[in-house]
């Protein structure tokens, strides 16, 4: 059935008009002041609200063995989550262990993707370079995977090392795929874990200093070295602080293809909430670490100058009870992550745009359309325009309610943003043409997602 959305004021990253948007089948058909409605079209009311591009999370965990146990979601609760929350599309990152064969990963992770509510993609995690994972990855980009994921830190684990990262970068400049890095120094942060506990300070309140801004900013001075040298394009995700843009900023003057991904736990939080007495700190450990709030203006400025192109999640759930608990007597056992795929947009649009720090283009520039740019889904995702799928979000501006993880779709036993106040929400979500959401439901179907495949475009 197609559906008219009437008198909505609606947003692009570029645009801002009220009117009327028509659906029909998967996409827009039409955009324009007024659209008389198709027989049996069903008609949304849209006055008073926004309509939104589906928004794009680019930095989720869902199915994630890590630090000896596995993120909390599966695809079924973390899709209802995300769409209630306004995301009509994730890319998770696909993370195998070193001893794992790509395209055997690759296989497991869609499998666990089949129930996904909401489309969705992979960054293909690289833990190990030879020439027979170099094979392939040459089959993955083929299939429409066209992205990359390497770990500058995680040492034993997913991180590689620096001869596997040349050899990365290289085989993504010539596929013409975007590499998408975790940059922290892994030696250092080894080395001040070690001293840390050698001296006694095991509370999650030393999860930062472990790991501080110069070990962030190091770990991205690294990465640019490869890519100047091997021309591939980057982009750093979880970016938390002033040094590490320096950085950026510095590789971009001398040429280097960079963009910058930050989340929304760096734009709302501090290092405070890790402080918590009672181990309570340990719902907040994440890498790299929640700094100290004199960086958020620097975030919020790094967004209006687009220096930084996208805000994600990098969601990574772990009960409190059972998984953040394995750390209680060694921080550096406190499994890494702060849940938040379903808070994202709203977070962002109530303390981004309510707040004045980010205006209504930039919130959706860095929410989905330059995700979709980035990752190569642009048009078809991250705009409103004729011929785009029809993902889209009907925002509820007056809406005013509480953050909670009784009401949580998130299947996580806390939420790092309890009580938290939230200025507005979704009030339709729709995927391909198909209402997924509406007011904080979900009350669509599960296996409407699709595994989006993208085509290179980094050359
Ligand atoms: O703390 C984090 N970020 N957990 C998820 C894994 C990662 O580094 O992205
Ligand atoms: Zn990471
Ligand atoms: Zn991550």
């Amino acid at each position: 059935m197609a559906k008219l959305i009437k008198n909505g004021r609606i947003i692009t990253a570029h645009s801002d008009f009220v009117g009327d948007l028509l659906c029909e089948g998967e996409v827009i058909t039409q955009i324009a002041p007024h659209i008389t409605p198709p027989d049996g079209a069903e008609i949304i009311n849209a006055q008073d609200k926004y309509v939104f591009p589906g928004f794009i999370d680019p930095h989720v965990h869902i199915y994630l063995p890590f630090m000896g146990t596995h993120a909390k979601d599966t695809y079924e609760s973390a899709s209802r989550a995300a769409l209630v929350g306004g995301t009509t599309s994730l890319i998770e990152m696909c993370c195998p262990s070193r001893e794992e064969q790509p395209l055997e990963a690759f296989e497991l992770w869609k499998s666990k993707a089949a129930k996904s509510a909401c489309d969705y993609s992979f960054h293909m995690g690289v833990s190990r370079f030879d020439s027979a994972v170099a094979a392939q990855l040459r089959e993955i980009v083929h299939q429409g995977i066209a992205s990359l994921k390497v770990f500058l830190a995680y040492k034993g684990a997913f991180g590689i090392s620096d001869e596997e990262l040349f050899d990365t970068l290289s085989l993504a400049k010539e596929l013409g795929v975007i590499v998408t890095a975790h940059c922290e120094n892994e030696t250092l942060v080894t080395a001040l874990q070690q001293r840390f506990l050698a001296e006694g300070k095991t509370g999650p309140e030393w999860h930062e200093p472990s790991r501080p801004s110069r070990v962030e900013a190091e770990g991205v001075h690294h990465l640019m070295t490869f890519a100047e040298l091997t021309g591939a394009h980057v982009y750093c995700v979880h970016t938390s602080c002033c040094e590490a843009l320096a950085a950026v900023q510095a590789a971009q003057l001398r040429g280097v293809n960079v963009w910058v991904e930050t989340v929304i736990p760096y734009l709302t939080l501090d290092k405070t909430y890790a402080e918590q007495p009672d181990f309570e700190g340990a719902k907040y450990v994440m890498s790299p670490p929640l700094r100290d709030r004199v960086h958020q203006p620097v975030l919020w400025a790094g967004l209006r100058s687009r220096l930084i192109s996208t805000v994600a999640t990098d969601h990574a759930p772990f009960d409190f009870a059972g998984q953040k608990e394995m750390g209680r007597h060694d921080f550096t056992q406190i499994p890494n992550g702060i849940p938040s795929v379903e808070d994202r947009v709203n977070l962002l649009y109530t303390y981004g745009v309510c707040r004045g720090q980010i205006d209504l283009q930039t919130f959706v520039d860095c929410a989905s359309t330059q995700a979709a740019k980035l990752f190569g889904l642009y048009p078809r995702k991250g705009t409103l325009q004729v011929g785009s799928d029809a993902d889209l979000v009907v925002y509820d501006p007056a809406y005013r309610g509480k953050i909670s993880v009784k009401t949580q779709l998130m299947d996580v036993d806390y939420s790092g943003f309890e009580g938290w106040e939230v200025a507005g929400r979704p009030s339709v979500v729709m995927v391909r043409g198909k209402v997924q959401a509406r007011e904080g439901e979900f009350v669509g179907a599960l296996g409407h997602g699709q595994l989006l495949t993208r085509v290179p475009t980094h050359f």
